[in-house]
């Protein structure tokens, strides 16, 4: 149904909710989480991102919606619309920008899931050594690009055949599946020889391990997993019809993106500690710890392994054609250029600006642009750790302080009918949640020590 132009709606309610649910269920679920955990120690910061995820999250997530849905405009031209020749349209600039960084790596790993599918057919001999099959992989300059360019090349397809043949159609597919063979992966793993200490690891919390890093790291998954600080929740807000109920779809959408990285999680580390791997690993986590789990499954191994690689393929592909959406309905709605044409240009440069990420991991190793991290996790720092707080931040202030929670609630509650945002919401968005962001950001950057 189009409304005289090009934008789009989406045709149902489970067809809103599969796309927002599959844009945030992705690699920051299944790749980032479980990583970005072991890296700033277990229990203790999976306690902290709950906590962001209910203060900062919640709130946000329904700001992003209500932003989207009042206006019915792309990242930018919402703030063009509600705040007309401010400044304020720099934060949907800033969300462009980090959905167009964050495309680039996410498409770099997705293309590594791609070819872990054909991978994990041919590597199911015992005692494979996974570590060097995937470090001589990525190390590799160009089979990593070929799979980066597949990757992206289905992702630019779905986001041209439009918002309801395209995004809500592919994304009510297949979440259900994603959601079983976890569960066989996490039983699988939990009763692997050696297993509970990987479990104590998870799940017993060791606050010492919480510097100012793990918080902003914490803060940084908090924003990345839920699609939030970039105005991709603007974008997909805009599509949905004044009737749908926005607190409770919010509810909906950050219960079952944490339930998966939760989950993603129970799976990873008790394999990780059974094979006597490290926790702290990095990027290469998921692809080392989950063949090897297969492998130690004998012969039905290989069938769940392809299975696992496929489902975290599509998983990927929701949210990466989120992130090209959001640039892509900017062109489209201010560009006024047609929405074929606006996704294969785009996704082209998307293409090009995520080479360097994959030569990082070989040839160009030695380039280590911030804080001695590699390009892939440079671009990462700077998009999740910077930008996207950020961007949310501001986005809580201007909904919170400009635009005004009595605007936010009136559109917020348009369509809510168990659950209406009132006072409290009010505190979370105009004081708790940007105070928060700006602490931890502060602090992490180095400015104010406390
Ligand atoms: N949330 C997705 C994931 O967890 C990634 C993603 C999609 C994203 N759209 C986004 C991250 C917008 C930040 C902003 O894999």
């Amino acid at each position: 149904m189009s409304n005289g132009n090009d934008r789009g709606q989406w045709q149902s309610r489970a067809g809103f909710i599969a796309a927002a649910a599959g844009s945030a269920i992705g690699l920051g679920n299944i790749w980032r989480f479980p990583y970005i955990t072991g890296k700033y120690g277990g229990g203790a910061f999976v306690l902290v991102y709950i906590i962001f995820l209910i203060i900062v999250g919640y709130p946000i997530m329904n700001a992003e919606l209500i932003l989207g849905r009042k206006t019915q405009k792309n990242a930018v031209g919402a703030f063009r619309t509600l705040a007309p020749g401010t400044p304020w349209s720099i934060v949907g600039w800033m969300g462009v920008a980090a959905g167009f960084i964050i495309l680039s790596y996410y498409s770099v790993i997705g293309g590594w899931g791609i070819a872990y599918i054909f991978k994990t057919a041919t590597y199911m001999a015992k005692n494979a050594d996974h570590v060097n099959i995937f470090i001589n992989f990525i190390t590799n300059p160009t089979a990593p690009l070929v799979w980066h360019a597949v990757f992206m090349a289905i992702t630019v397809g779905i986001v041209m055949a439009g918002v309801e043949k395209g995004i809500e159609r592919y994304s009510k597919f297949l979440m259900p599946a994603l959601f079983i063979i976890l569960l066989i992966l996490i039983v699988r793993s939990v009763t692997l020889p050696g297993a509970a200490e990987g479990l104590a690891f998870y799940l017993k919390p060791d606050f010492s391990k919480l510097t100012a890093e793990a918080l902003l790291a914490a803060m940084g998954q908090v924003f990345f997993s839920l699609s939030l600080g970039m105005g991709c929740m603007i974008t997909y807000g805009s599509y949905l019809s004044k009737n749908e109920d926005i607190p409770i779809n919010s509810i909906f959408i950050v219960a079952s993106d944490t339930l998966i990285a939760l989950l993603a999680g129970l799976m990873i580390f008790p394999a990780v500690f059974a094979f006597g791997m490290e926790p702290g690993t990095g990027p290469g986590l998921t692809f080392i710890t989950v063949p090897a789990v297969f492998n130690a499954m004998g012969t039905g191994g290989a069938f769940f392994g392809i299975l696992f690689f496929i489902l975290l393929v599509i998983a990927a592909l929701t949210s990466a054609i989120s992130l090209l959406e959001v640039v892509t309905a900017y062109v489209v709605d201010e560009k006024k250029w047609d929405r074929k044409k606006a996704a294969l240009v785009v996704g082209i440069l998307i293409f090009i600006v995520g080479i360097p990420t994959s030569l990082g991991q070989g040839i160009w190793s030695h380039i280590r642009p911030i804080r001695g991290l590699d390009i892939l996790d440079s671009y990462d720092f700077i998009a999740s750790n910077v930008l996207l707080p950020l961007g949310g931040m501001l986005i809580a202030i201007y909904s919170g302080w400009f635009w005004g929670t009595e605007k936010m609630r009136e559109e917020g509650n348009l369509g809510a009918k168990s659950i209406k945002l009132g006072g409290f919401f009010d505190i979370l968005i105009k004081i708790i949640s940007p105070i928060c962001i700006f602490i931890i950001f502060l602090n992490s950057i180095g400015i104010l020590k406390v």
